[in-house]
């Protein structure tokens, strides 16, 4: 005879070897689950399982206005189909899951009419006639947490002799069904708890996830408001980047058949998108928000210097003849600065406004001694006013490129999980471009990840589509479409991921 034999409903566990065996696998499992609906299903399932048990029920327990509630969460049958409904019901002693909540003891009953005798109460038979079922026997489970408190119930219901029967004809429940054993409840007693510390876990990381989730994007949400032109925009570049990695995994272009974003990678992906211009802490905000070619302050200083080179010329006409040049600059002074005004805040300069800039540079005020008395134009604001595109100079627009090596600092500066390691690497790169004329590292092609490529179609149609940038009117939808696929064929931006963002609308963020 064999010592281990047990009276496990479960024919495969024929011994304490197999059981063991069976209970670490399911730890290890439920273990790996971070996911607390999975989590859930996984611990009733594998309860089932070990038990024999034709049905099961799991409930949390929810505080809600003081008063404690069980909230009907999983439920399984394997053999009538249920149409499952959240509800709750009060801790109490009104019902057997009320009942083991409150007293935090595992109930075991072979006969339901012995709920009645034991607890006072009679078990509730609604679902059983509604869906024509029979609960015969049941195991009703504190789940408890770390510190022995009941944080929800588990019932497992009708352990089976055959664990593969379907009881579909209640008058053969009688010969289907076994008593549950004490032993057993003690070890799904112990699994379920197990559960129950698992479960802490995973919504403890589900709330630390939250609450950096939140903090994120309150901050960049200030960052950004710091700035009408880059109000909101971290968030919807975000948006259209998990849009973009979902029609990746939805794709079935051959060009994405290597390609599946996991749940962690899309999260990945979120903070990479969320964070990309986090840098830009690190840049000055008079270079970061520039709006025009000259500051309020330096055309302030200029108009009085041509205000000082009228005077000046006015006077000396009063003493001496004027020379040619001299005339036609006091003539022309009015209009040379209204010049200068007129271009502070144009995106293009031709050439020929070039040139008229050089000849005011010429203009100057020598005195009788020879000392030039005005320099017009000093050789900062000549280099910012003969910006041929946009309004930065060169050592301008390097400090704020600058930015994207500062994101990736101060993104290694936080303790990221193993799964978000890449947050970093991703957020840096999203200014790279496939031909390697990004920045701040050249990169070129493969080196850029697929994540930093689908941020940069983001961040470009952002940029394009967004109504408050200085310089820049919002442009149409199809208009911003049409660059990015300039850029894709430039081969600046990734091909496919720009036709997958245009065909699968991911810079649709309405919702
Ligand atoms: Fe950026």
């Amino acid at each position: 005879m064999n010592k281990n034999k047990t009276t496990y409903g479960n024919p495969i566990y024929s011994n304490h070897y197999e059981l063991l065996s069976k209970l670490v696998s399911v730890s290890k499992k439920i273990s790996a689950e971070q996911n607390t609906s999975n989590l859930l299903n996984m611990i009733l399932q594998e309860c089932m399982i070990i038990t024999n048990s034709d049905a099961g029920s799991i409930y949390i327990k929810v505080p809600m206005n003081d008063i404690d509630y069980l909230q009907f969460t999983v439920t399984k049958n394997d053999s009538i189909p249920i149409n499952f409904k959240k509800k709750m019901i009060p801790v109490n002693f009104d019902s057997i899951a009320g009942y083991t909540a409150l007293t935090g003891k595992i109930f075991t009953f072979n006969n339901m009419n012995d709920v009645i005798t034991s607890l006072g109460i009679s078990h509730d038979n609604s679902f059983d006639q509604k869906n024509k079922y029979q609960t015969m026997n049941m195991l009703s489970l504190p789940m408890k947490n770390i510190k022995n408190e009941v944080i929800g119930v588990m019932q497992l219901i009708n352990k089976k002799i055959d664990a593969n029967s379907v009881i579909s004809d209640t008058s053969l429940y009688s010969e289907s069904i076994m008593p549950y054993t004490k032993e057993e409840a003690n070890i799904v007693a112990s699994l379920s708890s197990q559960a129950a510390i698992l479960l802490e876990r995973s919504k403890l990381y589900s709330d630390i996830n939250l609450l950096f989730e939140t903090f994120a994007e309150t901050l960049v949400t200030s960052l950004d408001q710091r700035d009408p032109s880059t109000a909101g925009h971290s968030t919807r570049v975000s948006k259209m980047s998990i849009n973009l990695a979902h029609a990746v995994n939805n794709s079935t272009s051959h060009a994405f058949n290597a390609v599946s974003f996991s749940e962690y990678e899309i999260k990945e992906l979120f903070f990479a998108a969320l964070l990309h211009d986090i840098g830009k802490i690190g840049v000055r905000e008079h270079i970061l928000f520039k709006s025009s070619r000259l500051s309020k302050s330096e055309i302030e200083v200029l108009k009085y210097k041509f205000m000082c080179l009228e005077l000046l010329l006015k006077e000396k006409g009063r003493h001496c003849t004027l020379t040619n040049s001299e005339k036609i600059t006091l003539n022309s002074i009015d209009q040379y600065y209204k010049f200068i005004l007129s271009i502070n805040c144009k995106g293009f300069l031709t050439d020929l406004e070039i040139e008229l800039l050089n000849e005011i540079n010429r203009i100057n005020y020598i005195d009788e001694n020879g000392v030039t008395k005005i320099e017009l134009l000093p050789p900062n604001i000549l280099e910012s006013l003969s910006i041929k595109k946009g309004n930065l100079t060169k050592s301008e627009r390097s400090a704020i490129e600058d930015h994207a090596v500062f994101t990736e600092q101060v993104l290694r500066e936080i303790a990221w999980t193993n799964e978000l390691k890449n947050v970093p690497n991703i957020a840096a790169n999203h200014h790279e471009r496939i031909d390697g004329t990004g920045y701040p590292k050249g990169l070129i092609g493969a080196n850029i990840l697929i994540q930093s490529r689908i941020i940069s179609i983001a961040d470009v149609y952002d940029a394009l589509t967004a109504s408050d940038r200085p310089y820049k009117t919002a442009l149409p939808i199809e208009k911003a479409l049409s660059i990015l696929q300039t850029e894709a064929k430039n081969n600046r931006l990734d091909h496919d991921l720009v036709e997958l963002f245009i065909s699968a609308k991911a810079y649709n963020i309405e919702s």
